[in-house]
């Protein structure tokens, strides 16, 4: 398999974090979403929340009228969030989990404990021609429940990983690796497209990259960061750069 089929969706959401601080138009996730095009990213990710704390109604409006790459939407299944996808039909829409007073996505979505809520919005999305994912974490049941559920993609939550390999952790860096290992294979074994993402930076990214059934990383908190000192264009060239590698030295193949 090579690198090429690892794809990285990039997330804006913190442009928009940014932007809002001050109330005003910059800095401009749309600008964000076109340079990321230019440094290679596959799509681009934006979260509209229900409180509108970053991405607005407006950005999703521009995204979708402006942008070339695939739009990956994440929303809460809620009736407002179904009304809005279904009125701008992106490429991908991901059901996250929302709670007001989070301050990020926590959890995965509990998609076994919600399946006859969740199935109608599947249903209406996949008849909208919009390709569902479910950002859930690395266990069995949420797998079956995609299944059950019929949505074709699941998002693996790689955030406990992430923290785990911030605080040096190694007991709980591998326990979350073979946890998602395992759910990678078993998801794919199922016949679901696998993708990761929460919390992966340049560190981290590396053991996610190198399995081989994940097919697309969502990432964004930690380049609109890394962009304050290098610039977003080298944060992404730089991320992509590093998937390919441990994607190829995983595979045995040769890199430039
Ligand atoms: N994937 C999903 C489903 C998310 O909710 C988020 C955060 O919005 C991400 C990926 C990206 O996480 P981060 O901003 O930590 O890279």
């Amino acid at each position: 398999m090579g690198a090429s089929s690892l794809r990285l969706g990039v997330n804006i959401d913190h442009v928009a974090t940014i932007r809002n601080a001050r109330g005003g138009r910059h800095p401009d996730p749309v600008r964000a979403a076109h340079m990321a095009a230019a440094a290679g990213a596959d799509g681009i990710t934006a979260h509209l929340r229900e409180d509108r704390r970053h991405i607005s109604d407006g950005d999703i409006e521009r995204l979708m009228g402006e942008i070339t790459l695939p739009l990956n939407l994440e929303m809460a299944a809620t009736a407002e969030m179904q009304a809005i996808a279904l009125r701008h039909k992106p490429h991908a829409a991901c059901i996250v989990p929302e709670r007001r007073e989070e301050r990020t996505t926590e959890g995965g979505l509990d998609a076994a404990g919600q399946i006859e809520t969740l199935k109608p919005l599947i249903g209406a999305l996949t008849d909208a021609g919009v390709r569902v994912s479910l950002f859930i974490a690395a266990d069995a049941r949420q797998l079956e429940a995609a299944v059950a559920l019929g949505a074709p993609v699941v998002e693996l939550h790689t955030g406990a990983y992430c923290e785990a390999f911030i605080d040096g952790d190694q007991n709980a860096i591998d326990a979350e690796m073979a946890a998602i290992t395992r759910a990678a294979a078993a998801g794919a074994e199922m016949g679901l497209e696998i993708h990761a993402g929460h919390g992966l930076t340049f560190d981290s990214v590396p053991a996610i990259a190198e399995l081989p059934q994940i097919r697309e990383l969502n990432i964004g908190h930690f380049l609109v960061g890394e962009a304050v000192f290098s610039g977003l264009d080298s944060a992404i060239r730089r991320m992509r750069d590093l998937m390919a590698r441990a994607r190829q030295a995983a595979s045995g193949e040769q890199m430039a």
